[in-house]
């Protein structure tokens, strides 16, 4: 009899850019690259379900999916010449870091992928992601608010939630519509609600900011995996590596009176994990004052490799 439980691995724990992000001497990067043993290398944002153990969701698509897929022992191929435990790929967002290794699993295997309509045009105006050829991989687009089986055992409901579109289009929005919205709700950015086994897991990698419904949402689940990108909304400008805000990146902070730990802090939730987390985040060194806060606020700092099983 197979057993249904509710298994996730976290693939790549690092936002946009990884950690040590190649070209990034930031404070918390360069510990990286002097070995600091206070810091461990990450890959960028992707997670792995499971409710048998057998067949395998991805949920974001990382560029080092193939080194993530060697890491991980569950979703090595076994049986026959070709295979893959990997059934499903679902993305959350057309960004680079959770599209990009889509490139890399071309080699004629089939799995479903899935997608909001949105998403799902973004790949399909880029003739590169035609190597996931028609009739090998099937593209299945899923409406915001619907439920549908991810993988064997595993219930998957999308919802949107505010964010923005993908960096990479973005010059082309402001030169069509003159603005960019930062905080849409709408198929351009989707959290994940996971079922099996009668427990109930959400995986909302980027957030502009908590809204009722999302609270709402998040209340009495048993695990919660959520937008770590920034610890500060000022952090990269105050590195001096960019003018953006957090807030301007579609990504609500972790700290302060407007941030998530104290958004979240009232709603009943079993694990409170960040994921996603910039390269510049201090929260990435251990024995930080920002860890051990976010530690206190009863918060879990994800890193590759970590297993959540409920
Ligand atoms: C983000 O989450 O803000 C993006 O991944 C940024 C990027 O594309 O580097
Ligand atoms: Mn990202
Ligand atoms: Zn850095």
């Amino acid at each position: 009899m197979t057993v249904s439980r509710l298994r996730l691995t976290v693939l790549g724990s690092a936002a946009g850019g990884g950690f040590p992000q190649w070209n990034c001497r930031c404070p918390v990067c360069t510990l990286a690259w002097d070995g600091d043993p206070r810091v461990r290398r990450r890959t960028q944002s992707s997670i792995a379900v499971t409710a048998d153990g057998e067949r395998w969701a991805l949920v974001n698509c990382a560029p080092e999916v193939l080194a993530q897929i060697q890491t991980v022992p569950a979703l090595h191929p076994r049986g026959g010449r070709r295979h893959t435990p990997v059934a499903s790929v679902l993305l959350t967002n057309a960004d680079i870091d959770h599209v990009a290794g889509l490139l890399s699993l071309r080699e004629g295997q089939p799995f479903r992928l899935l997608a909001t309509p949105a998403v799902h045009a973004v790949l399909s105006a880029n003739s590169a992601f035609d190597v996931l050829a028609e009739g090998t991989v099937e593209r299945h687009a899923v409406e915001l608010g619907t439920s549908f089986e991810l993988v064997a055992g595993v219930t998957a409901t999308i919802f949107p939630v505010p964010g923005k579109i993908a960096l990479y289009l973005e010059a082309r929005e402001q030169a069509e519509k003159g603005r960019l919205a930062t905080d849409i709700e709408g198929e351009q950015t989707i959290g994940v609600e996971f079922k099996a086994g009668g427990k109930r897991v959400l995986y909302i990698p980027g957030c502009a900011m908590l809204t009722e419904a999302l609270a709402a949402r998040l209340s009495g689940a048993d695990a919660v995996l959520f937008d770590g990108t920034l610890w500060r909304d000022d952090e990269m400008i105050r590195a001096g590596l960019s003018e953006k805000t957090g807030r301007r990146m579609g990504h609500m902070s972790m700290s302060g009176s407007d941030g998530s730990m104290a958004a979240l802090a009232d709603i009943d939730i079993g694990r409170r994990i960040y994921v996603h987390i910039n390269n510049t985040n201090p929260v990435l060194i251990d024995g930080s004052h920002e860890r051990v806060a976010a530690n206190r606020a009863g918060w879990e700092i994800a890193e590759d490799g970590m297993e959540i099983a409920l």
